[in-house]
């Protein structure tokens, strides 16, 4: 079953393209940015939101911290995005307008599902899930659904599941925006090709596996890492450092790289690595001066950057390069390197790569 991988993980870090290509061909397939990709009854809920709730744990969290970002900008539609565990115990208000978006790769989370029940509760009637595996307990309690089309995910660390959740709720943002009157045809069609081109920069990403492994053996004898990314690559920085901790079991934090003067970068030493999340984006110019700062601290720098940005390697400073800059789903090809170099480091310190210490695949219990 694993060819010729070591680990289930990174055979489906290996996927993904394939994973996408299926994924992203579901959504041309039913003619692109439709309602009806979200199933029979999805034009008329859809079209009578005003916002949109997400509700996950985990990495299908930072899918939808990535989605709040898209679907703002995109749609025009407030989006707020909450850890199922802290929503379902809270007094929240409700506003039956908005969408309740739930993500779970295995449709099974108990918080999720019971965040779902209480938003329910509370009189929300429209409810989406983004899910990994039909027929799971999730998507039956919803009245919407999309299913990704990843495949069985077996290794306890998420990674084809999020990359292509992320496709999901990025067409769930371009579908609101149609319905708002905010989607031109040619901007359509634009995101049409940026979506039949992401497999093939996922594939590029991947192709720069020799030079993540050499980053892993850096990181190999740390006790700790700081993953830090700005707007829609925060939450890639979170995911990193997710991976990073969930299967290394090395101490990882990611911040928004705005906030280092407020605190962490008080931790910032020559022990202490820092990778940062920095394709060209309108953020880039203001990433760099906070690279400076760490710089200024002694902190070494491992920058996942893009082909549109100018950085270039120096003393302290290593530099890996993805060769084309994806605009809009650069988040999702962003996430192909950090993924890796958890893997990588992971296998050099010889844990359990498929089956971390303390987890679980599917978390059915609180
Ligand atoms: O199946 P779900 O997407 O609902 O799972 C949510 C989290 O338990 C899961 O993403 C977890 O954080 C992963 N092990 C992260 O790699």
């Amino acid at each position: 079953e694993l060819g010729p991988y070591r680990h289930f993980m990174q055979k489906e870090i290996h996927e993904q393209p394939r994973a996408l290509a299926d994924t992203i061909e579901a959504i041309i397939d039913a003619a692109a940015f439709e309602p009806a990709l979200f199933g029979k009854d999805a034009d008329d809920v859809l079209r009578e939101i005003e916002g949109v709730q997400i509700l996950a744990c985990g990495t299908s969290f930072y899918a939808g911290s990535v989605a709040r970002y898209w679907i703002e900008a995109i749609s025009g539609l407030p989006c707020t995005v909450e850890i199922a565990s802290e929503y379902r115990y809270r007094t929240a208000v409700a506003n039956p307008k908005h969408l309740i978006v739930t993500i779970s790769q295995s449709g099974e989370t108990l918080d999720t599902m019971e965040a779902l029940k209480y938003a329910k509760s509370l009189g929300h009637t429209r409810t989406l899930s983004i899910c990994n595996v039909p027929e799971s307990a999730i998507p039956r309690a919803s009245g919407l659904v999309f299913y990704t089309r990843a495949g069985a995910e077996i290794g306890v660390a998420s990674t084809k599941a999020f990359t292509t959740q992320l496709v999901g709720l990025f067409a769930l943002a371009v579908t609101l925006a149609k319905l708002n009157g905010r989607l031109p045809p040619e901007q359509e069609a634009g995101y049409i090709e940026d979506l039949r081109q992401l497999p093939g920069s996922v594939q590029h990403a991947l192709n720069l596996e020799p030079q993540i492994t050499s980053w892993a053996e850096k990181f190999t004898p740390k006790h700790h890492a700081l993953f830090l990314g700005r707007g829609v690559h925060y939450p890639i920085a979170l995911e990193g450092a997710l991976k990073l901790k969930e299967i290394s079991y090395i101490h990882a934090e990611a911040y928004p790289a705005g906030e280092l003067k407020h605190g962490p970068l008080a931790l910032v030493d020559d022990a202490m690595p820092v990778v940062v999340i920095a394709p060209k984006d309108a953020l880039l110019e203001k990433v760099k001066s906070n690279m400076q700062e760490v710089r200024a601290r002694g902190g070494e720098l491992f920058v996942f950057t893009d082909a549109d940005s100018n950085f270039s390697a120096s003393e302290g400073v290593h530099v890996i390069r993805t060769p084309r800059h994806v605009g809009v789903l650069s988040p999702i090809v962003h996430t192909i390197p950090v993924q890796m170099l958890a893997y990588h480091t992971a296998l050099a310190r010889g844990t359990d790569v498929d089956k971390p210490r303390n987890l679980a695949k599917s978390v059915t219990v609180e």
